[in-house]
C-alpha cells in the first residue's frame, strides 16, 4: 500500500551546509547511518549556487545559522520562495530568540541546537519529507482532479477500485446479470449506472427498486403490476416496474432483505422473462437486464436458509464487489477533492483542497460508512471552513481524534503483552472489518471453515459492532 506517510524515505538527499568542515563531516556520516545521501558545502555563495543548479532532486536542507560573515536564514529564503516543497531545518548555535523568531518568518520547518543531536536531526528529517511528500501528494491528486480527463463517474485510481472498473470495462455492452456487493455508501448504486450507461441500451430507462423499503405485498405489486380491483386501493391498472425498465435496466438495490415469498416469484419471472400483474391471469412480457445489489453476505444468506440458492446463483452471473474505501489507499483523498471541487462548483466557495494535516486524518480514519461518509465529511467541513485549504479543524470530531488501533504484538514490555485469546479476539475482529463484515470471506482469510468461525465469534463474543 502506498502512503505517503509512510513511504520510505531511505535514501533521500539532503544539503547540510556548514562552515566547519568537522561538522559537515560529522554530520554527513551520522546521516549516512540514518540512510540519507549527504550533499555538503561551507558558504551561502555555494550553497545558492548549488540549489539554483538542482532542480527538485533535493530532499531537504539543513544550514547552520552563522556562516561566515553572511546568514543562513538567507538560505532559508531563498528555499521557501523557490523550492517550497522543500523543508528546510535550521541548525543554531546560540538558540537565541531573535533566530528563532528569524527563522519562523522565513518558514523553516524546523531548528536544532548545536552540538548537532544526529537523532534528533534525522527524526526531524523523516517528519519534514513524510510531510513535504504528502504535500506533494495533495497537489498532484489536484492537479488530476482538475483535468477533464477524469470524466469517468467512478473517482479512484487504487487497485482495488481498478478492479471494479476493469470488471465494468469488460462487461461494456453486455446484458448479463451481475450482483453488486459491498458495504453500505462504496457506490453500489454508482456502479450500477455505469453498467447501464456502458449497456448496449443505455439509451433505454435505469429503473431502481429498493426491495427493502416496503412490505411483500406492495413490492409486488410494485414490480409486477396490477389489475384494477386486485385489491382495494388498486382503482385502475398499473403497469409494473419490470415492464417500465423494458428497453433498459431494473436495478434490484438491497435484494438481500427481499422476502422468501417474493423471491420465489422473483425467480420465475427472471426464468421466464414474464410478470404477472396482481389480479391478472394473464402474463405480460418484458425485457430488461437485472442488475442487484446488497450488502449482505448472500452466500451466508443461502446456508442460513433466508436466500433461495436458485436465485442468488440466476443474480450472480458476474460478481462485482466494490471494496471499502479503507482498502482504497490515496483513493480517500482523490475522493475528497473531487467532492471539494463538487461543492466548490454548486456554492462558489473558496475552497482549493485539504491541508496536509487533513489529509492525513483523512488517510488514517476507517472509514466504516465508506464513501458516503466521506462525501458528508467534505460538504460539512467545506461549509465550516474559514480559509481556502481545509484543516483538521473542519473535520467532525470522531475523525479528528481517531485513532488507529494496531495489535500490541511488539510489545517488549511484560506487562503490555496479551492472552492469546485476547490477540485472537482483536484479530479476528480485525480482519472481519477488513472484510466488511463478510464472514465467509473473513473465514477464508482466516483459514477457518465458517461454522467454526461462528463458534469462535460467539464465544469470544464478537458482534457485529465489533
Ligand atoms: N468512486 C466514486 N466516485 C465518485 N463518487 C462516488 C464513488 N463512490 C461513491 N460515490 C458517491 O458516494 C455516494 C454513495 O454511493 P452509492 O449510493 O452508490 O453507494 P451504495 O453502495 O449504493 O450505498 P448504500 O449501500 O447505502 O445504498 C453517492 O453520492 C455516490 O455518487
Ligand atoms: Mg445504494
Amino acid at each position: 500500500m502506498q502512503r505517503p506517510s509512510t513511504t520510505s524515505l531511505y535514501g533521500s538527499r539532503v544539503l547540510l551546509i556548514d562552515d566547519d568542515e568537522d561538522t559537515r563531516d560529522l554530520g554527513a556520516m551520522g546521516l549516512a547511518k540514518h540512510g540519507y545521501q549527504t550533499q555538503t558545502c561551507s558558504s551561502v555563495e555555494e550553497a545558492l549556487e548549488l540549489l539554483e543548479r538542482s532542480n527538485g532532486e533535493l530532499g531537504a536542507v539543513v544550514t547552520d545559522l552563522q556562516l561566515g560573515s553572511r546568514s543562513g536564514l538567507e538560505v532559508c529564503e531563498w528555499v521557501t520562495q523557490n523550492r517550497p516543497d522543500t523543508p528546510v531545518i535550521l541548525v543554531t548555535g546560540h538558540g537565541s530568540l531573535d533566530a528563532a523568531i528569524g527563522a519562523i518568518r522565513v518558514g523553516v520547518w524546523d531548528f536544532i541546537n548545536k552540538p548537532i543531536d544526529l537523532s534528533r536531526l534525522a527524526h526531524s528529517l523523516e517528519r519534514a519529507l513524510s510531510h513535504s511528500r504528502l504535500k506533494q501528494e495533495v497537489t498532484r491528486l489536484r492537479e488530476s482532479v482538475a483535468r477533464p480527463a477524469v470524466a469517468a463517474p467512478i473517482v479512484g485510481e487504487s487497485r482495488a477500485i481498478r478492479a471494479v472498473l476493469d470488471l465494468v470495462e469488460r462487461l461494456h455492452e453486455s446484458d448479463v446479470s451481475v450482483l453488486i456487493t459491498g458495504e453500505s455508501g462504496t457506490g453500489k448504486e454508482l456502479v450500477a449506472r455505469a453498467l447501464h450507461n456502458t449497456s448496449n441500451h443505455a439509451e433505454g430507462p435505469f429503473v431502481a427498486v429498493n426491495c427493502a423499503a416496503m412490505p411483500a405485498a406492495l413490492l409486488e405489486s410494485e414490480l409486477f403490476g396490477h389489475k384494477r380491483g386486485a385489491f382495494t386501493d388498486a382503482r385502475e391498472d398499473r403497469e409494473g416496474l419490470f415492464v417500465r425498465a423494458s428497453g433498459g435496466t431494473i436495478f434490484l438495490d438491497e435484494i438481500g432483505e427481499m422476502p422468501m415469498e417474493m423471491q420465489a416469484k422473483l425467480l420465475r419471472t427472471l426464468q421466464d422473462s414474464r410478470v404477472r400483474p396482481v389480479g391478472s391471469d394473464d402474463e405480460v412480457a418484458f425485457e430488461a437486464r437485472v442488475l442487484s445489489a446488497t450488502n449482505r453476505d448472500l452466500e451466508d444468506a443461502v446456508e442460513q436458509g433466508t436466500f433461495r440458492e436458485d436465485l442468488y446463483y440466476r443474480l450472480n452471473v458476474v460478481h462485482v464487489p466494490v471494496p471499502p474505501l479503507r482498502a482504497r489507499d490515496n483513493d480517500v483523498l482523490l475522493l475528497a477533492q473531487h467532492f471539494i471541487e463538487a461543492v466548490v462548483a454548486r456554492t462558489g466557495k473558496q475552497v482549493v483542497g485539504l491541508s496536509s494535516q487533513a489529509a492525513q486524518k483523512l488517510i488514517d480514519y476507517h472509514w466504516p460508512g465508506n464513501v458516503r461518509e466521506l462525501q458528508n465529511c467534505i460538504e460539512r467541513a467545506v461549509a465550516l471552513t474559514r480559509f481556502e485549504e481545509l484543516t483538521v479543524d473542519d473535520l467532525p470530531p470522531k475523525i479528528r481524534r481517531y485513532q488507529a488501533t494496531r495489535l500490541v504484538l511488539d510489545a517488549d514490555d511484560v506487562e503490555q503483552m496479551l492472552t492469546l485469546e485476547a490477540v485472537e479476539r482483536r484479530y479476528i475482529a480485525r480482519v472481519l472489518e477488513a472484510t466488511g463484515g463478510n464472514k465467509t470471506h473473513a473465514a477464508r482469510v482466516l483459514g477457518l471453515d465458517r461454522r467454526t468461525l461462528y463458534r469462535k465469534l460467539d464465544r469470544l463474543e464478537i458482534g457485529d459492532k465489533d
